[in-house]
């Protein structure tokens, strides 16, 4: 039935419906759940409960496909079984809840449904109780619906019954258990941090909380519980996890919610190889639960250069090749003024070679050059190269000398489309980087079914803020310095390399930790070249600095963004879909509608007043 006709039909039974407990205590206990009934069990008295997700009347007999959680099974109202019971089965619609008792019943042969699990039975039954009736809903209950968003969100609780959403809430669940039984065994403590709590800088805005009992005071919701794990390994509780939320007010995209979920963990008198193996160990462990295999170990690594380097992101998808090749050396005297400027201004020149592409038209190549301009690209230069020639606009800046040069760096051969781009190495990377994932994508060079994991190492510990004119930390404050790179924190502050890892999977960024200072005249440092006076950095982390006086143990930890990983194990292309009440790209939850105003009364004993703008 369409909708529509379903609003209808579900409104017209005003009447009470039944109660279970009408009969005496038990007898109308659930006996299977929906996906239980074999042909094995032909013959017994049943008695199931679940939501009806499709009537069908045959001539007579009605059929009704009732479903739980765990699957459908066909129940069946037949005169002959009985005629009271057939006759209330005409009021049956759509999501109503229903509880029948049945006789199990082997299908009539060429009847049996092979897509079911329990599609060799059904059950005849004989009583019928209508526990709920139901108004029509607003969309079917079936996977690969063509409804908005908006309007699942809207219903969450019936976008929820769908069976890929119930199937991703069970892959999360288990996700979540197999990780906290690995944890659990190799001697990690569960041990929970404060939500209402001051600042913890990962980069984001906070969400704030006013205090009523302090006016004028707010609490921030952490962004993550670092400083507080930390505290704990000061305090010798020597591994710590959680499986934890955090806050962070920032843009949102597909794979980034407001409030989220880490796997959070931490670990005293270890470097990283420790921690990377444990991790890794870990992560197997939850892809044995969910997918049936471990993954091979130890998963592979590469140092931040080489990942900004070959593949121009710090987080690069490695399930496919179109490397980027830096040729800055080649074009300082190029003819071609773009680029020799450039290589010898101090910028960098990088191509791509797009294999085999010499075919895309003019539009193809132009939609490509408006995509790069989103990472500021100035242009993106082409070649596609022919049997006997370069077709290109800047062809003709080149000698035969540097054209060669240039073929043999970057392996050209007719049919090939190559992009160029000179700027300064941020643009470029970025611009070539996302290029490639793109190009990546549209050439279906990836292989859905492979899950590609990779550690980046020895990230920078700081950059350079242009527009605010100071040093900001890559990572998080906390994170330890290269030994090796510590006196550069005097002279050349970006050359400091760190002891932080991330971990990426397919693209993505899934984990990210570091080992901490532990010693308070190294952390002191950090906050000093950050630009933190001693004042600020008292009146901020004054209980993180008298803690690392207190005899702080060396330690590090990491934290995975739980919800990108279950979105990547569900073969998911959003977290909201791993998340059972999500948040929309204005952070607006569409079923409660939060946020919302506070009244007048509320807002007077937080001591608060609403600026109208
Ligand atoms: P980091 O900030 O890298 O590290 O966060 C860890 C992981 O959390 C995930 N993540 C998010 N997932 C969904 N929505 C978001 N808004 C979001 N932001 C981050 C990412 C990321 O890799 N305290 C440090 C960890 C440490 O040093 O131990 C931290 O929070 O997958
Ligand atoms: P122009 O000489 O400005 O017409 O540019 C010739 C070609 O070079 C065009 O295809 C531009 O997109 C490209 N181009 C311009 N600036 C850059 C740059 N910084 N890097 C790469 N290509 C560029």
């Amino acid at each position: 039935m369409e909708p529509e006709q379903l609003e209808k039909a579900n409104t017209q039974d005003r009447t009470i419906p039944d109660a279970l407990n009408t009969d005496a205590l038990g007898a109308w206990r659930r006996t299977h759940h929906l996906n239980a009934l074999r042909a094995g069990d032909t013959g017994k008295e049943v008695v199931l409960m679940g939501w009806v997700q499709r009537r069908r009347d045959h001539g007579g007999v009605i059929f009704v496909d009732l479903r739980d959680r765990e699957g459908i099974t066909q129940v069946v109202f037949n005169p002959d079984v009985d005629a009271a019971v057939h006759e209330k089965a005409h009021a049956l619609r759509s999501e109503y809840v229903i509880a029948v008792r049945g006789r199990v019943d082997r299908r009539p042969d060429g009847m049996t449904n092979p897509t079911l699990e329990t599609g060799e039975i059904e059950v005849l039954v004989f009583e019928l109780r209508i526990l709920s009736r139901a108004s029509a809903p607003p969309f079917l209950i079936e996977d690969d619906l063509d409804v908005s968003e908006m309007i699942r969100l809207k219903h969450r609780h019936i976008d929820l019954r769908r069976p890929r959403l119930q199937r991703n809430l069970l892959s999360r669940h288990r996700a979540a258990a197999a990780v906290r039984s690995f944890l659990n065994q190799n001697g990690f403590l569960d041990i929970e941090t404060p939500f209402l709590t001051r600042s913890t800088p990962e980069g984001a805005r906070d969400y704030i909380v006013p205090s009523r009992v302090n006016p004028g005071q707010f609490y921030a919701l952490p962004q993550s519980p670092q400083l507080f794990k930390q505290l704990l390994m000061i305090s010798g509780f020597d591994r710590y996890y959680q499986i934890v939320r955090c806050f962070r007010d920032e843009d949102l995209r597909a794979d980034r919610q407001p409030e989220f979920t880490q796997i959070d963990m931490e670990m005293s008198f270890v470097g990283e190889e420790d921690i990377m193996d444990v991790s890794e160990r870990m992560l197997s462990e939850m892809f044995r639960a969910l997918r049936g295999e471990p993954l091979s170990l130890p998963l592979p690594r590469i140092s931040y250069a080489e990942a900004i380097d070959r593949f121009g992101l710090d987080r690069p998808d490695t399930r496919f090749g179109l490397e980027l090749e830096e040729v800055t050396d080649l074009l300082l005297d190029s003819d071609f003024k773009t680029f020799s400027s450039v290589a010898r201004g101090g910028g960098i020149v990088k191509a791509l070679n797009a294999k085999g592409c010499g075919g895309f038209s003019r539009k193809d190549i132009d939609d490509l050059a408006e995509f790069v301009k989103i990472y500021k690209a100035k242009g993106l230069a082409w070649v596609k190269v022919k049997e006997t020639e370069w077709q290109s606009p800047i062809a003709k800046y080149f000698s035969e000398a540097e054209k060669d040069r240039l073929a043999r760096r970057l392996d050209m051969a007719p049919g090939d489309l190559v992009f160029f781009m000179a700027d300064d190495s941020v643009i470029v990377n970025e611009s070539l980087g996302n290029l490639r994932n793109l190009l990546g994508k549209k050439l279906k060079l990836i292989d859905d079914t492979r899950f590609q994991f990779l550690w980046i190492t020895h990230f920078p510990l700081l950059e350079y803020d242009d527009m605010e004119k100071r040093f900001k930390a890559l990572h998080h404050p906390f994170t330890a310095p290269l030994e090796t790179d510590i006196p550069f924190l005097e002279t050349d502050p970006v050359r400091v390399r760190s002891r932080a890892y991330d971990l990426v999977l397919n693209g993505y960024e899934i984990g990210g930790g570091s080992i901490r200072n532990h010693q308070r005249q190294l952390q002191e440092k950090i906050f000093q070249v950050l630009g933190l006076s001693p004042e600020a950095r008292e009146e901020k982390f004054g209980f993180l600095l008298s803690a690392l006086d207190a005899g702080a143990p060396p330690h590090g930890g990491i934290a995975f963004g739980f919800d990108r990983l279950v979105m990547l194990l569900c073969r998911e292309a959003s977290i909201r879909d791993v998340i059972a009440f999500p948040k929309t790209q204005k952070a607006a939850c569409l079923m409660t509608n939060a946020p919302s105003e506070a009244g007048k009364e509320q807002l007077d004993e937080l001591h608060l007043k609403i600026k109208k703008t």
